[in-house]
């Protein structure tokens, strides 16, 4: 069994100088900016620890487990575009620090990368993997457009919250368990548990991102304390509290003062003890990932990685 350090090692390795030495610069610079340095690494993480549940031989997973992570940064380059957001990992997105064109197309070009790297595979497993990931990569664009469609409505009951982050964060942490416990040698159904551990562990870190977007610390996070409050994102601390006390929030929602609108609407949250709310939300997607993991019928040695890998992003700070 590898320790998932080795495992994050594995992948940092092969991305630090992937993109060095392509050409054009204005295409690849922006790539091996993302890839070659930060991020934490979860999905290729995931996809690598559920291949070694059932093989110990991990080699044909570490491929595909770039390709999660490629196509992550991906997304990544193009939702910072669509939020506006400047800072990524505590650094200027690349749509700043270039421009709006460079993210797209360098975007592009990542995805292309994503496919790519899925060609390792022979072709048995890959006939199997691969409509998995065309699968979540389109559930992946639908949420996003859940989530920017819900900029502009003020009333998204919870049920349509988690089905949005369902859709655009947990299906590929879900996806990249299963498609490393399929190249592991998995079974189907046990593919299949691999997936709903994922999508609880998936729902509890999207929470926890949006929780962390307006208590979290911006020196640790790496992005701008109370973006999804400026960007009135539908996070279900907003819906929580338009449900409670709309009067107060309405008019807050076009404020034009940033740091006014972010002040006075965390003091509402505050106020609501939505922080409190959210963080008992969180626990309880988190101990479902706990039971999930308990019921398959894997040697109890084996399960601990992904038990201290849920501590970790458990009691996650970026
Ligand atoms: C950010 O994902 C996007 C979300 C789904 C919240 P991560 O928090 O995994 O981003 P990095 O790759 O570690 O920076
Ligand atoms: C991102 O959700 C989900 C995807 C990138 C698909 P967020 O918009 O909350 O992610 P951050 O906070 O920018 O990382
Ligand atoms: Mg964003
Ligand atoms: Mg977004
Ligand atoms: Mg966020």
């Amino acid at each position: 069994m590898y320790k998932i350090e080795e495992f994050r090692k594995k992948i940092d390795d092969y991305l630090v100088d992937s993109y060095k030495n392509r050409e054009p610069r204005g295409l690849y610079e922006p790539i091996d900016y993302v890839l070659s340095d930060g991020g934490k690494r979860i999905r290729p993480v995931l996809c690598l620890m559920a291949c070694n549940l059932f093989n110990e031989n991990v080699e044909d997973a570490i491929k595909p487990a770039v390709g999660l992570e490629t196509f992550h940064n991906f997304t990544l380059l193009h939702d910072d575009i669509m939020d506006n957001a400047d800072v990524r990992r505590g650094k200027e997105t690349v749509h700043k620090k270039w421009n709006e064109n460079t993210a797209i197309l360098s975007g592009d070009a990542m995805m292309i990368e994503a496919y790519e790297q899925f060609f390792s595979l022979s072709p048995k497993i890959l006939a199997e993997v691969l409509p998995v990931f065309n699968r979540t990569a389109l559930e992946v664009c639908e949420g996003q457009q859940y989530d920017v469609d819900f900029e502009e409505i003020l009333e998204i009951t919870e049920e349509e919250y988690l089905n949005m982050i369902r859709l655009k964060t947990a299906v590929l942490l879900a996806a990249s368990l299963q498609i490393g416990a399929t190249i592991g040698g998995a079974l189907k159904e046990e593919a299949q548990k691999m997936y709903n551990f994922g999508i609880a562990m998936g729902l509890a870190f999207q929470l926890q991102d949006d929780y962390l977007d307006t208590f979290g610390d911006e020196a640790t996070f790496g992005k701008k304390i109370g973006g999804d409050i400026i960007e009135n994102k539908k996070t279900l601390l907003l819906i929580r509290a338009i449900a409670l006390n709309k009067e107060e929030i309405l008019p807050l929602l076009s404020e034009k003062d940033e740091s006014k609108k972010i002040q006075d609407i965390t003091t509402i949250y505050k106020k609501l003890a939505l922080d409190k709310f959210i963080l008992q939300k969180i626990d309880s997607y988190y101990k479902e990932a706990v039971e999930i993991l308990a019921s398959l019928s894997i040697e109890e040695e084996k399960k601990l990685p992904l038990a201290s890998f849920l501590f970790q992003l458990k009691t996650r700070i970026h």
